[in-house]
C-alpha cells in the first residue's frame, strides 16, 4: 500500500528546532520558533490560564460530546471581542463565530467554505505571507496569487502597488490580509490605511479573509480589531480566522475561531450549516478544554482584566525589545540602518540578510533562524542581546 509514499522533508521551522535542540554551544539562540518568550526564554501559562482552570477543574461535570459548534460561550465571546460587543452584525444576527482547533483549522475551514459557497474562487495573499498560507489554501483547492506588500530594500509596506492590485480584484475573488503584526514582515498598514483598504474592498466587493493571529501584540486587544470591525462596516461578507495561541499563550491545546459575516441572518445560518458539514467530515468537533478556559476568562471580569493585563506585558516587552535592539545595533558601529525594527510589530521581523549570512550565524554563532532571515524578536533578553549584536556586526563586514 504505501511503497509509493516518498519521505517529504519536514517543515525548515522543524529543522530549526532539531538543529537548535542537537547545538551543545551554551550561548545558541534559536530566533527561528513563533513563540511569545519572557525573559527567562520560557513561554510561561499566563497566571489568568492558571485561574481559569482552577475553576474548570472545580466545576466541571462532564466530558460527553459539546456538539460541532464547541463551548456556545467561547463563541459568542471570541465574536464580541473581535467584532465589539455592540456591533451591527451581531445585532443583525449577521454573524457566526465557531471555534476551530487552532487558528490552523479555522483557515483550512475558511478556504472549504469558500470553496462551497463559490467553486471558481480564487486567493490572493501579500507577499510574502505566512508559508503555511501557501500551503493550507491550495490544500482545499484554491489557486492562490500574491499582491505586493513588503518592500525587501526599504522594510516598508509597498502601499502604492498594494493598492493597485486590489484595486484589479473583483466579486468572487477573496483577498488575504493579516489584521495586524504581519507575519513575517512585522509590516502593517497604519489605521488611515486600513480604512482605505476597507472602503475598497466595498467598492471593488472581493471577499476580505483576515487572519487575526496576533491580536493585542501591534497596538492592543481592541486596536488590533480595526481592520476587521473596518471592513465589517463597510462589506457585506467577511470571513476572519482568529487564533487564541499567542494572544492566550494557549499554543498546544489548539484554539482558534472562524467567523463569519454574510448579507443577513438566513445565510448566516447557513453558513453555519455548511461549517459544520465541513468539519463533521474532518475532526468532526473541536475540542473543548482550551476553549472553556478561554469562555471562564472571558465571562469574569476580573479575569479578563488579568488577561488584558498580561498580554500588555507580552506586546510591551516587545516593543521595548525591538527599541532595545535596535539601539544596540546602532550603537554598535553597524553601518547598514536597523532602525526599522523598532517601526515594525508583532514578533517578526526580516533582518535582510543573505541565506549565507544566516547560515554564518548558525554554523559561527549558534544563532538559528530560518534562511529567510526573518526573526522571532521576543526571542532575544537581557542576556544574549548583545551576542546577537555582535555576531550580526561580523557576519556583515
Ligand atoms: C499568521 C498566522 N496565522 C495563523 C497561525 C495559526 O496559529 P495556530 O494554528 O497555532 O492557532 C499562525 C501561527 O503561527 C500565524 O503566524
Amino acid at each position: 500500500m504505501f511503497e509509493q509514499l516518498k519521505a517529504i522533508p519536514p517543515d525548515p521551522i522543524l529543522s530549526i528546532i532539531a538543529d537548535y535542540n542537537a547545538d551543545t554551544n551554551p550561548r545558541k539562540i534559536d530566533l527561528g520558533v513563533g513563540v511569545y518568550r519572557d525573559e527567562s526564554g520560557g513561554t510561561p501559562i499566563l497566571d489568568c490560564v492558571i485561574e481559569a482552570e482552577k475553576i474548570l477543574l472545580a466545576t466541571q461535570s462532564s466530558k460527553s460530546y459539546l456538539g460541532p459548534a464547541g463551548v456556545a460561550g467561547f463563541n459568542s465571546s471570541m465574536g464580541k471581542l473581535i467584532f465589539g460587543a455592540d456591533c451591527d452584525v451581531i445585532q443583525q444576527g449577521r454573524l457566526r463565530t465557531i471555534q476551530t482547533p487552532g487558528g490552523t483549522a479555522a483557515l483550512r475551514v475558511a478556504a472549504e467554505l469558500i470553496k462551497a459557497g463559490m467553486p471558481s474562487a480564487e486567493l490572493w495573499a501579500s507577499d510574502p505571507t505566512w508559508s503555511n498560507h501557501l500551503a493550507l489554501f491550495p490544500a482545499a483547492g484554491m489557486e492562490m496569487h500574491s499582491y505586493p506588500y513588503f518592500g525587501v530594500g526599504t522594510s516598508s509596506l509597498r502601499f502604492d502597488e498594494m493598492l493597485e492590485s486590489l484595486r484589479q480584484r473583483e466579486p468572487g475573488d477573496a483577498v488575504l490580509f493579516h489584521g495586524c503584526c504581519h507575519n513575517p514582515s512585522g509590516v502593517s498598514p497604519d489605521p488611515g490605511q486600513w480604512r482605505i483598504i476597507a472602503d475598497l474592498a466595498a467598492e471593488r466587493g472581493f471577499l476580505p479573509v483576515v487572519d487575526l493571529a496576533y491580536m493585542g501584540f501591534e497596538r492592543g486587544a481592541e486596536e488590533d480589531t480595526l481592520a476587521v470591525r473596518l471592513f465589517a462596516e463597510k462589506c457585506p461578507e467577511l470571513i476572519v480566522a482568529s487564533s487564541c495561541s499567542k494572544i492566550f499563550a494557549m499554543y498546544r491545546e489548539r484554539v482558534g475561531a472562524i467567523s463569519i459575516v454574510t448579507g443577513d441572518a438566513h445565510k448566516s445560518a447557513a453558513a453555519e450549516s455548511v461549517v459544520h458539514n465541513l468539519t463533521r467530515k474532518s475532526y468532526s468537533m473541536p475540542p473543548a478544554h482550551g476553549p472553556a478556559v478561554i469562555d471562564i476568562i472571558l465571562s469574569s471580569e476580573k479575569l479578563t482584566a488579568q488577561w488584558m493585563n498580561e498580554l500588555d506585558g507580552m506586546r510591551n516587552r516587545i516593543n521595548e525589545l525591538r527599541k532595545t535592539l535596535a539601539e544596540k545595533i546602532a550603537a554598535s558601529g553597524i553601518q547598514e540602518d536597523f532602525s526599522f525594527l523598532q517601526h515594525q510589530s508583532g514578533m517578526f521581523s526580516f533582518l535582510g540578510l543573505s541565506a549565507e549570512q544566516v547560515h554564518r550565524l548558525r554554523d559561527e554563532f549558534s544563532i538559528h533562524t530560518v534562511s529567510s532571515s526573518r526573526i522571532n524578536v521576543a526571542s532575544f533578553n537581557r542576556s544574549n542581546m548583545d551576542y546577537f549584536v555582535d555576531a550580526l556586526g561580523r557576519v556583515l563586514n
